[in-house]
């Protein structure tokens, strides 16, 4: 390990994908945020890698959902870089800008769909914004993504107020996959949905990964998302990403946070479900 600048708390864990991956989508570099006197991200650094599940964890108000508004360029940083596709956000101009958000999606925390607009119309959105596509091409591609999330046809043209969570999550999906992003950013996909619910947008997030090859940044508090979807895990606690690897290596750094976020009664049993499944693997390997 690299010496650590003086004042600089030492990274406990970081570890790259295993794999040869290329250069990071996206690159975080020295990144401090300041909200007035509070300083919400200090000496942070983050690179995520193509075709990864990369989830995010810390406390409530530990500045992830900025993070996640940063590598979007909807918030700038108070120091640092943030570059996504080789481009540092912070310098580029509206033009590059659109065509970075042509190649990601996101889905907010709150799911922030437009409550004036049907389902088909908030899905549309993104692709007519663009301009440049007959609205007959824009409605097949509105109805393969509600397709690929389970919506039915039926659903088209209802409004956002009349849907269920799932439904809203599932519509706030559509939308955000509708220009067939590179780049997924998900901000608690799960939270608020019952198990079921949860399980079932697990598996629609894991065949979109493997089907479309997409890299996806994800914060999520659910421990059952994190170690279904994960491959890789960044902490985020005092003000930096204190550790990032893959699940079971980040189980097994020495921190308060970790231990209490993890190893509390909730995360062992996640751990168990996750060692079971990991079992499942190898026996159908050999
Ligand atoms: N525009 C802003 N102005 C001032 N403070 C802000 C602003 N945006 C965020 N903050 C503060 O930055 C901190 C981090 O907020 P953020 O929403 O990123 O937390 P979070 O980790 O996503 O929390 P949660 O898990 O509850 O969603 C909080 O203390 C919040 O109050
Ligand atoms: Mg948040």
């Amino acid at each position: 390990m690299t010496d650590n600048p003086p004042g600089r708390e030492p990274q406990r864990l970081n570890m790259r994908p295993q794999e040869d991956v290329g250069p990071p989508v996206v690159q975080i570099s020295d990144l401090r945020t300041q909200f007035g006197r509070t300083i919400v991200h200090q000496d942070l650094d983050l690179d995520i890698y193509k075709g990864e599940i990369l989830s995010i964890v810390g406390g409530s108000g530990t500045g992830k959902t900025v993070l996640l508004r940063q590598m979007l360029g909807l918030e700038t940083p108070t120091r640092g870089s943030v570059r996504v596709f080789g481009e540092d956000i912070s310098e580029a101009d509206a033009q590059q800008l659109q065509r970075m958000r042509n190649h990601w999606g996101m889905l907010f925390q709150q799911g922030a769909m437009y409550s004036a607009l049907t389902v088909f119309d908030n899905i549309a959105q993104p692709m007519r914004e663009l301009r440049a596509l007959p609205e007959d091409v824009i409605r097949d591609a509105v109805l393969l993504k509600m397709d690929m999330v389970g919506l039915g046809i039926g659903d088209a043209n209802k409004m956002p107020a009349d849907l269920s969570g799932g439904m809203i999550k599932r519509a706030s999906l559509a939308r955000a996959l509708a220009l067939e992003p590179q780049l997924l950013f998900l901000d608690e996909p799960t939270a608020g949905l019952d198990p079921d619910l949860s399980d079932a947008f697990v598996a629609l997030i894991q065949s979109l990964h493997r089907e479309l090859g997409l890299t996806v940044v994800m914060v999520t508090h659910d421990l059952d998302t994190l170690f279904a979807l994960s491959s890789r895990i960044a902490v985020l606690a005092e003000k930096h990403v204190i550790a990032i690897g893959p699940p079971h290596e980040v189980l097994k750094v020495d921190h308060p946070f970790i231990k209490q976020f993890f190893l509390g009664g909730r995360g062992l049993r996640a751990l168990e479900v996750l060692d079971e499944r990991c079992d499942e693997a190898n026996e159908t390997e050999d």
